[in-house]
């Protein structure tokens, strides 16, 4: 059933590389169809790339983040007063969203032992990465939502170092523009 979603879905968006092949615009995918040189399959996959990591991604921290400064009306309109919150408001909405319950996957290079669980080298492991957004350690009253937060603070909504998020700064842009 799940191949059969994904076929599906791969469908829809080969047919997007299609139109915007005959119809180009002024957008990434149409840069992407128009490239000769990368065999159709890799740009159709890119494009799934773009879609899955970039578009729902965004959609559902902009739905859950309006959806908290709704519970919260004593924020949203501090916000409204106060326009030079919305960086540190968003990443408080990074840092408390969990917009999807499944880890990143990352395999062991070596042996290693986490918390009495021994973990062989190649062995598969979910990390629940967003975990780390709730360390107490680092957020203070962590289950607060507080949009009055530093917003430098250490959230690893977009993951960590050479895996970093290549969208992270436009997700910024786009949240903040939207909240603004
Ligand atoms: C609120 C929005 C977003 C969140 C929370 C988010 C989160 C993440 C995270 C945690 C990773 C790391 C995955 C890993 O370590 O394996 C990642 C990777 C990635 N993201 Fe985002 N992302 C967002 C928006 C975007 C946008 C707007 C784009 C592009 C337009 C994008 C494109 C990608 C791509 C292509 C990767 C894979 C990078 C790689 O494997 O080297 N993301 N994202």
């Amino acid at each position: 059933m799940a191949q059969a979603a994904e076929r599906a879905l791969f469908g829809c968006v080969r047919e997007l590389v299609d139109r915007r092949r005959r119809e180009p615009g002024e957008d990434v995918i149409s840069d992407l169809a128009a490239l000769g040189e990368l065999p159709e399959e890799e740009i159709v996959a890119l494009t799934a790339q773009l879609i899955f990591a970039g578009h729902s991604t965004a959609v559902r921290h902009i739905v859950l983040g309006v959806l908290r400064l709704l519970r919260h009306p004593e924020q949203y309109t501090a916000l409204g007063a106060d326009p030079s919150l919305v960086p540190g408001a968003v990443e408080e909405m990074l840092r408390m969203s969990v917009p999807s319950d499944h880890g990143l996957v990352r395999y062991a290079h070596t042996d290693l032992t986490v918390d009495r669980v021994t973990i062989a080298t190649s062995d598969a492991v979910l990390l629940f990465h967003r975990v780390a957004n709730r360390d107490p350690a680092a957020f203070p009253d962590l289950d607060r939502f507080d949009t009055t937060r530093r917003p430098d603070h250490p959230s690893l909504a977009f993951g960590y170092a050479t895996r970093l998020c290549v969208g992270a700064q436009l997700a910024r842009a786009q949240l903040q523009s939207i909240l603004t």
